[in-house]
């Protein structure tokens, strides 16, 4: 079974094996429960039998209009059994007095999110690669 927490409190690091946080620039496993608990809002996907997270989504947000999306994924051997979705679905609830909700994406995946009810918008962005390295 798969449970659904709001809080990485009680998470360790261990728990967090097997992510590739941030793509060209995967966090280590520490840094990863950081920006968890630094987060304004996540949801974490919890597989019951191995007590280890395989989803997890962050949000930060102005607590006035805005909220962004930075992450959301999925463990490879966990995709396409609907815990992405469901890891949109309940953040978009718990955002929903926000009138933005923002998030950046491949065109592959605009189709994902329009299902959720989102809708395609043009975006521009800045990535400092020097600044993740020193984190990372
Ligand atoms: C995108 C991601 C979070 C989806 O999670 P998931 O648990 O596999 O998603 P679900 O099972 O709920 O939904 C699967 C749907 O997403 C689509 N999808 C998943 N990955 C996709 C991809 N790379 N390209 C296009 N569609 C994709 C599937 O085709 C499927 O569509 P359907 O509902 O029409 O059949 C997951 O594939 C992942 O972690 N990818 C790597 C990280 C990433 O890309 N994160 C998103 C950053 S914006």
């Amino acid at each position: 079974m798969i449970r659904y927490i709001y809080s990485a409190d009680n998470i360790k690091p261990e728990q967090l094996k097997g992510f590739c946080v941030n793509g060209q620039h995967p966090l280590s496993q520490k840094t990863h429960l950081k920006l968890l608990l630094n987060s304004d809002e996540i949801v974490l996907a919890i597989d019951d039998e191995t007590d280890k997270v395989v989803g997890f989504i962050t949000a930060v947000t102005d607590k006035i209009i805005s909220a962004y999306i930075p992450l959301l994924e999925v463990l490879p051997d966990y995709q396409n059994k609907g815990i992405g979705n469901e890891l949109m679905r309940i953040m978009l609830t718990r955002l929903q007095q926000f009138y933005m909700v923002d998030l950046l994406c491949d065109s592959k995946l605009q189709s994902f999110y329009e299902k959720l009810g989102m809708q395609k918008v043009t975006g521009m962005c800045i990535r400092n690669h020097e600044a993740i390295r020193k984190i990372i």
